[in-house]
């Protein structure tokens, strides 16, 4: 019976090495579509940054490895299929030639002989499929081609042919009679107009689906007016080149998207030179650095994918972090429906106060508390902005807006 283990061990040996390698290529090929994945999500993030260069880049870095990788597994895998193949002939032999001898001594019973060789035949199958690894490493790599073509498509809004730098410095705004729609004979601007001198505050208000993201992606040109005009300093937005528009503008959006990668990585997206100084600076000015320091990796903390290991108000201000190093001159705020708890919506605020100073900033509210002080509040409903004036003058007009605040000091009282 001392044969048993002579066949088993090498059986178990190959079964451990073939669990191994399939969940290296598993793990490969997982991390090619994780990658695919978030790119493909993050790319509006990716644009504001002006990072589409760096990005390509990594993600051609992980295929290399996937590529290598798959490779490694081939060659392992081809050279043991023939290796298992003599094994178990032999060790089948073996077991045929014994298990005969011991059914004649009366050792074993035909029926034990019987079950034996079928366990034998089980393990055999999962174990010659080993070549069969290498398939999930291939969908991973289509993935990628996918992703690459995606990529490097010609993209609808490109630079005019003499387009020039949009410098750093004042910036002033205006929309003129500014109209758009996603889908052809559906409207969501109509007539928009907006005036914004360097440095005010502009805020948004109004009901959801009225159009107040969308002016915040035409002001960065994700898409493009089909009638009406976007200045900035007097001059279309269509005539600076995108990336020196893009660098200009500083955002905090409404679904703050985080890349798979540690906290100080995401601060710095905007500014990937950032020294380790600057990062805790602007994470201290957005109240994030003592949330920060609790974990044990601090700012070395992995965010897991899409920042799925922070809380709302956490990835906020980690948004807020990353806006604050990227310094830009305008900005652009689009502040979450979502709840927070007072203590976090508190930091929050006082963080977007600071970062306010000195820059032009468009603001969408839900909570009113956030943009009393504005310089002029317009009131966006059905794709029209339908008030517009201080809050003190919105209060006298006794209007949508007024009732609009009603509602929330009243809720909040
Ligand atoms: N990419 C898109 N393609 C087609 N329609 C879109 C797209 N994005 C938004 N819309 C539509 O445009 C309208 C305005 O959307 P927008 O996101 O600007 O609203 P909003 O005022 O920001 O709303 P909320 O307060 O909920 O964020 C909505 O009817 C919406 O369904
Ligand atoms: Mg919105």
């Amino acid at each position: 019976l001392f044969l048993v283990p002579a066949i088993i061990i090498p059986i178990i040996f190959i079964t451990r090495k073939k669990r191994r390698l399939s969940r290296q290529s598993f793990g490969i090929a997982n991390k090619v579509s994780q990658h695919l994945n978030q790119t493909l999500q993050g790319i509006k993030t990716i644009q504001a940054f002006s990072n589409e260069e760096r990005e390509t880049k990594k993600f051609a870095e992980a295929i290399h490895s996937a590529n290598r990788n798959a490779y490694r597994n081939v060659q392992t895998s081809a050279l043991q299929s023939p290796l298992l193949e003599i094994m178990i002939s032999i060790g089948l032999c073996i077991s045929l030639i014994a298990g005969g001898h011991f059914i004649a001594n009366d050792i074993l019973t035909v029926g034990d002989f019987t079950a034996f060789l079928l366990a034998l035949t089980a393990a055999y199958k999962p174990a010659k499929s080993i070549t069969g690894l290498n398939n999930s490493v291939q969908h991973g790599l289509l993935a990628a081609d996918v992703l690459f073509e995606y990529l490097d498509s010609e993209p609808d809004i490109k630079d005019a042919p003499n387009a020039i730098e949009l410098k750093k410095g004042e910036m002033s705004i205006d929309f003129k009679n500014v109209y758009f729609s996603y889908i052809p004979g559906e409207p969501v601007l109509t007539n928009v107009n907006i005036n914004a001198p360097a440095g005010s505050v502009i805020a948004f208000v109004g009901p959801s689906g009225g159009g107040k993201t969308t002016i915040f992606n035409l002001l960065e040109r994700f898409y493009e007016p089909q009638k009406g005009q976007i200045l900035i300093n007097g001059k279309s937005i269509k005539k600076y080149t995108l990336q020196s528009l893009r660098e200009n503008i500083a955002e905090v959006s409404q679904d703050v998207f985080l890349f798979n990668g540690t906290i100080a990585d995401n601060i710095k997206y905007g500014a990937p030179s950032a020294t380790k100084e600057q990062v805790e600076k602007a994470a201290k000015a957005a109240n994030a650095h003592e949330f920060i320091m609790k974990f044990p990796k601090k700012y070395s903390t992995s965010v897991g994918e899409r920042g799925q290991l922070l809380s709302g108000g956490q990835k906020q201000r980690i948004a807020i972090a990353r806006a604050i190093l990227k310094d830009a001159p305008i900005l652009l705020l689009d502040e979450a429906t979502s709840a927070l708890d007072t203590q976090s919506e508190k930091l929050i605020q006082s963080a977007l106060k600071k970062l306010m100073i000195g820059r032009t900033t468009f603001v969408i509210a839900h909570r009113l508390s956030t943009i009393l002080d504005a310089d002029q509040i317009c009131v966006v409903q059905g794709g029209k902005i339908i008030e517009r004036g201080t809050d003190a003058e919105l209060v006298a007009l006794d209007g949508e807006y007024k009732k609009l605040r009603d509602i929330q000091f009243r809720k909040t009282k």
